[in-house]
């Protein structure tokens, strides 16, 4: 047998163009039950979520009111929106948490297979202001706003701008395997 890349991660890309069709409700438990079963350290599961469907149009506007204009201009059409954040302290003594961010990450990796597995899709986004999501939802200092995530299943192109669309065509490039694994040469791994 030839090993492969499994298809959850193979098929795996980040679509502006969501169809409208809702997300079913046992599905949406399913993501974030995925995510809260993330490795962490010290079994801290510093991730929290902050998360609106259309049902919700107040708390979706609100989310959305966050992004910058490039992103809600596609973002509009997905049926969900994610906020995430990681608690900076460890629970038990009040420590930083260096980890944190890390920790999240391994959660949305979860999130985002068990999102596929589904025929659900994903597309992070940085391009958004964490100090608005913070005032509008009354965020303590002790969590970081990391990032915000549409979701749902996939959309016609031709409801994008047509700028938008060329780039939902564009060629999955990735860096070659010895510009990332250390090979006693930190020259190639720039
Ligand atoms: C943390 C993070 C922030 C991102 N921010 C944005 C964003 O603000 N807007 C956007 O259109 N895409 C954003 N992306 C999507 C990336 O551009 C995309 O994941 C990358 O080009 C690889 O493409 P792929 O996910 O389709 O494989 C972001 C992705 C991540 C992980």
């Amino acid at each position: 047998m030839t090993e492969k890349i499994h298809d959850l991660i193979d098929k795996r890309w980040s679509p502006r163009a969501f169809s409208d069709r809702e997300i079913e409700e046992e599905k949406i438990k399913m993501l974030f039950q995925s995510a809260s079963y993330a490795a962490s350290c010290f079994n801290e599961q510093p991730w929290r979520f902050i998360y609106a469907t259309k049902d919700y149009p107040e708390r979706y506007e609100q989310l959305l009111s966050c992004m910058g204009e490039f992103n809600q201009m596609w973002v509009k059409t997905a049926p969900m929106i994610i906020l995430t954040l990681v608690s900076k302290k460890f629970a038990k003594n009040q420590k930083p948490n260096a980890h944190a961010q890390h920790d999240l990450g391994l959660a949305m990796g979860n999130l985002s297979v068990q999102a596929m597995s589904m025929d659900l899709y994903l597309h992070h986004m940085a391009g958004f202001s964490p100090e608005k999501a913070r005032e509008i939802f009354d965020i303590p200092d002790d969590f970081d706003v990391l990032t915000m995530i549409a979701v749902g299943y996939l959309g016609d192109l031709k409801q994008l701008p047509e700028n938008i669309r060329e780039m939902e065509n564009s060629e999955r490039i990735r860096r070659p395997m010895e510009s990332i694994l250390f090979d006693g040469d930190w020259e190639v791994m720039k």
